[in-house]
């Protein structure tokens, strides 16, 4: 989700709060585990942090802590963020404190982000570092809402200047009617925040300590600058519907930046996440979901209903309706689906085609090899070539352990065949339909292993005779 190389900005360390459990989320799981278009909240800020060059990046987790911790490890890495601990949420005030205390030396700009305001651009928070800095004083965010319910909001004097913030439920009638809020982001000299935060009180309508305070204290000292930023990207999330609603708004950026140079059928009814790319004349069917690492290749077409994650498709596949796809490579000009199922490990050469009802798992199909119809394919490597016929199954699972088949170049595999693993069918073998196959076939041979047949003549009439004086059969 990074948007270019992170650009150094010489000491500026950034602190995150979040280790608030997120109450109006009504979730078992801590808000910041929650996934905004497949990363969880917590991440947002941190990679805002990453592109601006910050560090350290302290993290304030709580709820969950430990939980969250490893969903940061598992997409930052190890040393990339220092978590401090606030074990009890007494307060944004307390949090920053705390997460101060691993800044202890610090004597550099301090940004202070929410964990759950994901939207920041990387241009609105630039501009905040640099006011502070250009007057070093507490630079902070404000936005016009049209409905300003539930923010603090912020109070200035006769001149304009920024005086306080005051908090929703600590407001009056008369400061209830201000549409200007607070953000909630911040920077500042660390110095300043140390001190500002070391002596808060929780006099306050939650009985909490409010880092919000720490504004009454520039205006009678350091001084305060303000900038503004638009509602949409301060949006915070504290509850599902917003969460849902953010999660349009970012996917509506992501297309519209893509839609750019591919084609995007019904741009509001997809959902692509930050981590994918498409290449130029691509095209895009309607209610398409693409996640992960997914890459679309120049003049690919992905139709209606596909759901890829992670998938790779080369440049002018086609990918029919439906066809669901994780962690699979789909060469150039290959057609799947519709309904096709690759799982992890399909790894589809060019102009392969692989058709409806058809399941893969680790398996690859070389060069122009076809499976098109009702088929299971597991453990295999198929050779270039290769016809795989209606309904057949690679028996690759002995309740124990999966085995590997082998299907070499130019081999036919009749309908309705078993290849009961492991098992290995040669170069231009032809199986014949209806078999199941339990030893290796030699290059070219035919394997069969039909009963004979038998057919017996005037049988209907015999058996009809035998009836001729009882009911009717029921047909
Ligand atoms: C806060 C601001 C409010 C602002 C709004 C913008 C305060 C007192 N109020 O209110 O002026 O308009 O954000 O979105 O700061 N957190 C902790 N520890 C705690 C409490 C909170 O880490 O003890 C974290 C939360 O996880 C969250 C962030 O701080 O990520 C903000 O806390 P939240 O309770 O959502 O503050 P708001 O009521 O939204
Ligand atoms: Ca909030």
């Amino acid at each position: 989700m990074s948007r270019g190389q992170p650009k150094a900005q010489n000491n500026l360390a950034c602190l995150i709060l979040a280790a608030g459990k997120g109450t109006r989320m009504y979730s078992a799981r801590a808000k910041m585990l929650h996934p905004l278009l497949g990363v969880p909240l917590v991440s947002y800020p941190v990679e805002r942090a990453l592109e601006l060059g910050a560090s350290p990046i302290v993290v304030v987790l709580g709820f969950q802590r430990a939980e969250v911790e490893k969903a940061l490890t598992a997409r930052h890495g190890q040393a990339t963020v220092t978590v401090v601990e606030q074990a009890e949420q007494k307060g944004t005030g307390h949090a920053a404190h705390l997460g101060l205390a691993a800044l202890r030396r610090w004597e550099g700009t301090v940004l202070i982000l929410y964990g759950d305001v994901p939207l920041l651009s990387r241009e609105t928070l630039t501009a905040l570092v640099k006011k502070s800095r250009s007057a070093g004083k507490l630079a902070i965010l404000t936005a016009e809402l049209a409905d300003p319910h539930g923010y603090g909001r912020v109070i200035r004097d006769s001149q304009g200047r920024v005086v306080e913030v005051v908090e929703h439920k600590d407001a009056s009638s008369e400061q209830l009617r201000i549409t200007e809020v607070n953000a909630g982001i911040y920077a500042a000299p660390a110095a300043f925040l140390r001190q500002a935060t070391a002596r808060l009180s929780p006099r306050n309508a939650q009985g909490e300590l409010y880092l919000t305070d720490i504004i009454a204290k520039a205006a009678t000292g350091i001084g305060v600058a303000s900038a503004s930023v638009s509602a949409e990207e301060m949006a915070g999330i504290n509850d599902r519907q917003r969460l849902v609603s953010v999660e349009k708004t970012l996917c509506r950026r992501i297309v519209g930046e893509l839609g750019k140079h591919a084609t995007f059928r019904d741009p509001e009814a997809v959902v692509v996440e930050a981590g994918i790319t498409i290449d130029q004349d691509a095209e895009i069917g309607r209610n398409v979901v693409l996640r992960g690492r997914t890459r679309i290749g120049v003049g690919a077409r992905i139709d209606d209903g596909c759901i890829l994650t992670d998938t790779e498709v080369g440049a002018g596949a086609i990918l029919l309706p439906y066809t669901v796809a994780t962690e699979a490579r789909i060469g150039p000009g290959a057609k799947v689906g519709p309904f096709a199922h690759l799982r992890p490990g399909t790894d589809l050469g060019p102009d392969v085609h692989v058709g409806n009802y058809v399941e893969t798992k680790k398996t690859r199909l070389g060069r122009g090899s076809k499976a098109n119809h009702l088929t299971y394919l597991g453990d295999t490597i198929i050779g270039e070539g290769v016809n795989v016929g209606a309904g057949t199954i690679t028996c690759n699972y002995n309740g124990y352990e999966k085995r590997q088949t082998i299907i070499e170049d130019g081999a036919f595999i009749g309908s309705d065949t078993q290849l009961v693993a492991p098992v290995r069918v040669g170069k231009r073998a032809v199986v014949a339909a209806g078999a199941t196959i339990t030893e290796d076939i030699r290059d070219g041979a035919l394997a069969i292993t039909r009963a004979p047949l038998t057919q017996v003549d005037g049988y209907a009439d015999r058996v009809a005779q035998r009836y001729a004086n009882k009911a009717a059969p029921k047909r």
